[in-house]
This record gives structure tokens, sequence and C-alpha cells, in this order.
């Protein structure tokens, strides 16, 4: 059987990447929902419908569990999918609890698309951690744009970093928390911007290590050949430059680890 994992886009591939490290011989259905992407600036009913079709797709598709590799879809769909659904469905959330715990007093400062941002589920869970009102929290939509453009490295990234990094001081700052998939891709933009001391963490080894815990629990860790396909709203990549634009995001994925 397959494990499924899916984005409004190719943020999600942070997580498969992950996953393939951890879980090497497990068989794997990637899916960005390109048609519906941004998520993050569409209202939550929409984003229920979009993920309700892609549970749909995998469940067709013969998938033993499902990670949302979404936060945005996280907040305001996993719920309602896990009631609806009697598949496994994981969710990655923005890693607001370990971020607390290691920023030593300093501030966290928390980025996410806007959806993910003015949701019930972000406000619930700063509201469990944060005792000492250490976090804040800000929308940083343009970065899904400037990822699925494959536009990575430019002064426009950085310039829009830059701006909107502008108000806060860093320099009091322990911890960035990326709480969207596809910021992973800017680290190395962060990293310049911000004082050496500020970690920037994100969610996705601790949900593929649920991941791999839940299937663990359930007996249904295998011993596949490790494939990955790869879909865009339900139809296949399989053409040439299909799969170099997979490669090279794999590839800077794998840098980004290091950033
Ligand atoms: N990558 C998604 C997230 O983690 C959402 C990006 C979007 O579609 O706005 O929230």
């Amino acid at each position: 059987m397959n494990i499924g994992i899916f984005d409004s886009g190719i943020g999600g591939m942070t997580l498969l990447h992950q996953a393939m490290i951890t879980l090497p011989k497990e068989n794997f259905i990637f899916y960005a929902d390109t048609d519906h992407v941004p998520y993050g600036t569409k209202t939550k009913e929409q984003v229920i419908g979009f993920v309700d079709e892609v549970m749909q797709f995998m469940i067709a598709h013969n998938c033993k569990a499902v990670v949302i590799a979404c936060n945005t879809a996280t907040s305001v769909a996993a719920e309602i999918m896990r009631e609806k659904y009697e598949i496994p469905i994981i969710g990655i959330e923005p890693a607001v609890k370990p971020a607390v715990e290691q920023s030593a007093g300093k501030r966290v400062m928390v980025v996410a698309t806007p959806l993910t941002i003015q949701e019930e589920k972000l406000k619930n869970l700063v509201k469990k951690v944060d005792d000492a009102h250490l976090v804040d929290l800000l929308a940083l939509p343009r970065l899904v744009s400037f990822a699925e453009q494959g536009e990575f490295d430019t002064p426009q990234v950085e310039e829009y970093l830059r701006e909107k990094l502008s108000s806060f001081s860093m320099e009091e700052y322990g911890e960035l928390v990326l709480g969207c998939t596809h910021f992973n891709y800017f680290k190395n933009s962060f990293r310049k911007l911000l004082p050496p001391h500020v970690r920037m963490i994100d969610g996705s080894t601790g949900t593929v290590n649920q991941l791999k815990r839940i299937l663990e629990s359930r007996g249904q860790l295998e011993e596949n050949e490790g494939n990955v396909r790869y879909f865009a709203s339900g139809r296949e990549w399989t053409k040439g430059q299909d799969l170099k634009r997979i490669e090279m995001l794999h590839k800077r994925l794998e840098y980004m680890r290091s950033v």
C-alpha cells in the first residue's frame, strides 16, 4: 500500500523529502493541488472542499495513511477529514511548542499563511504554550507564489523578506518557526536576514516521526521498493521537464537541510 502526502503545491515536498529519508522502503503518492494553490489566501470552506477531493484521490490510490503536508489545510480541515475517513490522517502544524521550549526566554516568530494565522487552531496552540507572551505571528503569502514560480534566490525574495521583518527587532528573537511548508525553500534567504543566534524550526521531522509511530503501532510498516509517484491535482507528472523540476526541488531541499 501507499502513503499519501499532499499540499497545495510544492511545499509538501519538504515533508516528502524527510519521509523518504525516514521510511526509505515505503511507496509514496505525492499530490500537489496546483489547480488550487495557494490555499492560504482562500476561505476555510474552499480549502475544506479541496482537501476532501484529495482525500478521495488518496483512498482510490490505495493509501494506508495520508499526511497533510500543509499547515493551512491541517488547521482548517484535519479534524473534519478524520471524522469522515477511517485511515490515519496526520497533519503538519507549526512547531510552536518546541520553539517556545527552546527559546530560553527570547521571543518566537511564527511565519505562516494568512489563513493559518487567522484560524483558531494556531491561536489555541499559542495560548496553550505561550504563558510569557513571547510569540508573534507574521503572514508571508508571497513566499508561496515565489516558490510555485521557481523563484528562490532573487533580489525580489530578499527584498520582500527584508521589508516584512523590518518592523521587528530580530535580535530579541530566539526561534523562527517556519509554519508553511513552502517556506523551507527560503531558509538561506531567511538566514541572511536573521541574527546568527536565531534558529529556524519546522514541523516536518516531528510529523514524519509521528507517521512512522502510527504505522508501526498498526503493524503497517512495509518493505516496498521506495517508489514515489507525483501528481498535480490528479494528473501524473511523467514528462521529462516535470521530473527534472522534481529533482531540482529535492536537491534544493537537501541543501536547505544544512542551512
Ligand atoms: N504549504 C502550505 C502550508 O504549509 C500552504 C501554502 C498555500 O497554499 O498558501 O500552509
